[in-house]
């Protein structure tokens, strides 16, 4: 097992720039960097697990360095970190508010796997305010995400979402 193998679990739905940031910050302190895309069935989503699947190897690309991968998983997280040979996960702390829920998830994942650590990173200001969620909002209602995604995503969300945002463009007219 590799001591310097580290898993980035998240929902990506889709990935952003703060996403992006955190991937590269961590690029210098591993060895190995998996980045694992939840199969949630429960959860409605925008985009496919394989399409953000696609994105996020297109935009991570090669680089010298850490190597990192792109994979999917479903049930316990800790269960996937045993598959891939991994003890230390990686979350973003945006603000205050994340850390509850973060510090009981890390606990949990500790519970289940003492052998399991968190590493919480934040990720650069200008993104503290950043999540798919409010990235899916903006684009639909018609904002302007410039700077905030990155290109890929910005035309994946117009080819899902387009007819809405004018849509809702013509009901506030
Ligand atoms: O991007 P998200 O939605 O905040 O990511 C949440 C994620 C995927 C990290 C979390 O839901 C998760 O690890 N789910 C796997 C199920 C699990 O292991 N649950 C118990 C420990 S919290």
């Amino acid at each position: 097992m590799s001591e310097r193998t580290a898993v980035y679990p998240g929902s990506f739905d889709p990935i952003h720039n703060g996403h992006l940031d955190l991937i590269e910050r961590c690029r210098p302190m591993y060895d190995r960097l998996v980045i694992a895309v939840l199969r949630n069935e429960a959860k409605r989503a925008l985009f496919s697990v394989d399409e953000r699947l696609e994105i996020i190897r297109e935009l991570v690309g090669e680089r010298q360095g850490c190597a990192v991968e792109v994979e999917s998983f479903s049930g316990l997280l800790v269960d996937f970190m045993d598959e891939v040979g991994a003890r230390i996960v990686v979350r973003g702390l945006r603000a205050v508010t994340d850390f509850e829920v973060e510090f009981q998830m890390a606990m949990m994942n500790r519970r289940l796997n003492p052998r399991v650590e968190t590493v919480f990173m934040a990720p650069k200001e200008e993104y503290n305010y950043l999540s798919s969620s409010l990235v899916k909002e903006v684009f639909s209602l018609g904002g302007d995400l410039t700077g905030l995604v990155p290109d890929p995503v910005l035309a994946r969300l117009r080819r899902h979402l387009e007819p809405h945002a004018s849509k809702a463009g013509r009901r506030a007219e």
